[in-house]
């Protein structure tokens, strides 16, 4: 099955507007790579204040392949840019073991 791929996000609370624009401005290309499964910027309400930057692939391979080439661009130069809006990040690797969607009515 499929391999989620997270990277947590420490924002500083001032600095939440100004991530969310960002993302919001995002390059748009992670919807063209190849392995690409799903996206999802969460933000935090309870229990954290870390956002996280939730990303599902078909394989290992398909996001390492993402990371090398088209990662860099959608972060407008990648790991040198400073990136003012979070003061720390981590990624969290996980594998689907099970999953479900709603039955059609
Ligand atoms: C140094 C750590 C990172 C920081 C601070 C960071 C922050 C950001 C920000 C602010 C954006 C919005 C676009 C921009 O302004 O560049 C963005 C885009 C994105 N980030 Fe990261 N990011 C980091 C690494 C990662 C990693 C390791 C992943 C993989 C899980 C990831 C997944 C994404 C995705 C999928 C987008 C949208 C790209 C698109 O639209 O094509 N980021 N990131």
């Amino acid at each position: 099955m499929s391999i989620v791929k997270i990277n947590v996000l420490n924002v500083p609370a001032e600095q939440r507007e100004v991530l969310e624009k960002r993302f919001a401005s995002r390059a748009g290309a992670v919807e063209n790579s190849d392995g690409f499964e799903w996206f999802e910027l969460l933000r935090p309400v309870e229990g954290t204040d870390d956002y996280l930057v939730y990303t599902r692939w078909r394989d290992e391979a398909s996001f390492q392949a993402w990371m090398e080439g088209p990662m860099k661009a959608a972060h407008q130069g990648g790991g040198d840019r400073p990136k003012p809006a979070a003061s720390g990040s981590s990624v969290w690797s996980f594998e689907v073991v099970q999953q479900a969607a709603p039955k059609s009515a």
